[in-house]
């Protein structure tokens, strides 16, 4: 296993990059603490700047203690060395995030106000800029406030949308802070994103179909969903609108990702079909049940009422093969699931589905297959080349698979 794969193993994703963060004085101040933390335990090396504001809310030794850095506050205390403080970290910055960033700091970044040491800052800098606003929610629709984040977006700083919910003024509406996982989301696309698909609409199933035996039961598989989520993150992350047709609800929603939930294959038939016309690349990623029962008893099956139990199965539609029959310019990418042959039996796969594109798991190894983070691919392509990888992490071999793509489109 190389590095790369080992630092996305232990999800050090951020190695070797250098974050700024600037908190400034909202409630939502405590929420960065998780954030930095976050950051420096996936591998960035994470330099803070307060406002005086924030350092009402939170002291600057758990930020300090959180970043292993000093917390700069002041522009003029504390200079320690010859370089001017501001600028030597407005030059560090990969990534500059702002967070939380109040209706106050937004209004003066639109404004080119630079009075205290972060709004200096983020001036001075070349890195892109990420902005997390969190406050009241009258506050954030204000007019000058929204008319300040449209400024912020046009000069090429990506603001993030507030979550709605439970807000510290003890009302409810859009303000919140945004999950760390979300912010870290948006930080990866800005830092690692190229932008590869760009205006392209991908549809991906993810996870196991189930087929109803009863109310209770049900005939499923071990998909976990994993691997589909980590292909809709990768293509996020490259700009694609990306819809996800889940069969798992156990997952989180990757940022910028629109989810479709269905339970059985018909279900998820149906899903795909609706979209299918309209996209560019289809992914199946799911692992469908081939067979359904033929009737699904309405009551649950009691065991009392017979010694054996003989369940009538049918065939289910073959998704995949039918969105090859009707593609039309669609990039049409299918898995195999196999535990042997799987060269074989993927080139079969791929000529008969009519697929572009082939993604053949052995998965009876270890780390390969069903419910686990990492996984062994082969990539096969119509042209008959083929690709053969080594182990790695689910979410990793979601990049790879996004970037094949992206060559071929
Ligand atoms: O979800 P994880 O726990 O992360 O596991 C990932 C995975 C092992 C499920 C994934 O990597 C994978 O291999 N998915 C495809 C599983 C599968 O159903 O393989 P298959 O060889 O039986 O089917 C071949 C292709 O046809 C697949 O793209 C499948 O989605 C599709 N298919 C299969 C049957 C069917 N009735 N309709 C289909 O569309």
């Amino acid at each position: 296993m190389n590095a790369a794969t080992e630092n996305r193993m232990q999800k050090r994703t951020f190695e070797g990059k250098h974050v700024v963060v600037g908190i400034t004085g909202g409630i939502a101040a405590y929420k960065a603490a998780e954030l930095v933390s976050q950051l420096r335990q996936r591998g960035a090396d994470v330099h803070c700047i307060m406002t005086e504001h924030a350092t009402k809310l939170i002291s600057p030794i758990t930020f300090g203690e959180l970043s292993g850095h000093d917390v700069t506050v002041d522009m003029f205390a504390n200079i320690s060395h010859w370089d001017v403080q501001h600028i030597a970290l407005a030059r560090l910055a990969d990534l500059f995030i702002v967070a939380p960033a109040t209706a106050n700091i937004i209004g003066k970044m639109a404004c080119g106000i630079a009075d205290d040491m972060l709004s200096t800052t983020v001036m001075a800098t070349k890195a892109p800029v990420l902005v997390v606003p969190a406050m009241n929610t009258n506050m954030y629709e204000n007019g000058i406030v929204q008319r300040n984040i449209r400024t912020l977006r046009e000069v090429g700083y990506t603001v993030m949308e507030p979550e709605e919910g439970h807000l510290a003024c003890n009302t409810s509406g859009k303000g919140r802070f945004p999950k760390t996982d979300v912010i870290l989301s948006a930080a990866e696309k800005i830092l690692f994103g190229k932008h590869l698909l760009q205006g392209k609409k991908i549809i991906i199933s993810a996870g196991g179909t189930q087929e109803n035996i009863d109310p209770v039961r049900y005939i499923g598989n071990r998909s976990s969903g994993k691997m589909g989520y980590a292909i809709a993150r990768a293509a996020a992350m490259e700009d694609a609108e990306v819809t996800l047709v889940s069969c798992t609800t156990e997952l989180p929603v990757p940022e910028g990702v629109t989810v479709c939930y269905v339970k059985n294959a018909r279900d998820l038939q149906r899903e795909m079909d609706a979209r299918f016309d309209d996209c560019d690349v289809a992914i199946m990623a799911a692992a469908v049940s081939d067979y359904r029962t033929k009737t699904e008893a309405t009551q649950k099956i009691k065991k009392e009422a017979c010694d054996s139990l003989t369940i009538e199965l049918e065939l289910n539609p073959d998704i995949l093969y039918g969105l090859g029959q009707k593609k039309k310019g669609q990039f049409l990418v299918g898995f195999a699931a196999e535990t042997n042959d799987v060269i074989e039996h993927g080139k079969e796969k791929l000529q008969r589905k009519n697929l572009d594109m082939l993604v053949a798991n052995d998965v009876s190894q270890k780390g390969a297959g069903f419910n686990v983070e990492t996984n062994i691919a082969s990539i096969l392509y119509k042209d008959h080349t083929m690709e053969q990888f080594p182990i790695m992490t689910k979410e990793e071999l979601g990049h790879v698979i996004i970037q094949k793509i992206a060559e071929r489109l």
